[in-house]
């Protein structure tokens, strides 16, 4: 579930069932608290993680915001909910859960870095095309990798089926079978996509990192942490 951000005019007069006359007078009279300083403009955004009092009631409490770095396994749905297999958010134990979110889904049998979150504009900056944060993956393959694969990662590849061209991407050659790739973007099967275009199996895929931020290695396959506050204000 994503939880929208709203007017506080219009959260107001429907929070409160006020005339918007009535809710421009209130805000004049600094009758009105958004997390505990008074407020007049009439358009600031309101979220449920804020506070908001009128005349000394609480309307909103403000929900906690929640961030969370799951190490996720293989053979593992990047989905809230699945009929069949177990999912990401069944390894998470926390209250609310119901309100998280995946910021970036990898495929059923792709480990690493998982982001979850409550905070809807936390997890856009994330992952919204224009971004262009770097998401870098271990990759393995099923043959040797064709050292042109580097070239043309680079260059960008069409996809005939979205009709795009991938952005460039560094491809770093560690072994014959292994390399670590840097993608700024997130299409559907990208990586496994690329490769296939060399006629390559990415038989093991594993995300390191989104930007700034790297999945924590003392976290085992399944276990999670909520971010550190540092974390949370890098994106
Ligand atoms: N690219 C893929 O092919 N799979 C993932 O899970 C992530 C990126």
């Amino acid at each position: 579930m994503r939880l929208q951000p709203d007017r506080l005019d219009r959260y107001l007069a429907n929070r409160a069932r006020l005339s918007r006359q009535d809710v421009r007078r209130l805000l004049a009279e600094d009758r009105v608290l958004v997390n505990g300083e008074t407020s007049r403009i009439v358009d600031l955004e309101v979220r449920v993680f804020d506070r908001i009092e009128l005349d000394g009631e609480m309307l909103q409490a403000g929900k906690a915001a929640r961030y969370l770095m799951l190490h996720k396994p293989a053979g593992c749905a990047s989905a809230t909910q699945d009929a069949t297999h177990r999912t990401v958010l069944d390894l998470i134990d926390e209250p609310d859960k119901q309100d998280l979110h995946i910021a970036g889904r990898l495929d059923f049998n792709t480990t690493g870095l998982m982001l979850l979150t409550n905070d809807g504009q936390w997890s856009r900056r994330l992952t919204q095309p224009t971004s262009l944060l770097g998401k870098v993956y271990l990759v393995e393959t099923e043959d040797e990798i064709d050292p042109a694969c580097v070239d043309a990662f680079a260059q960008g590849m069409y996809f005939r089926f979205e009709n795009l061209t991938t952005l460039p991407a560094e491809l770093v050659l560690l072994n014959p079978r292994r390399a670590r790739l840097t993608l700024h973007e997130g299409r559907y099967h990208q990586v496994k996509r690329m490769f296939g275009r060399f006629n390559n199996k990415v038989t093991a895929l594993h995300r390191e990192s989104m930007g700034p931020l790297t999945l924590d290695l003392a976290l085992e396959p399944g276990r999670y942490r909520s971010l550190t506050e540092q974390e949370i204000a890098q994106i």
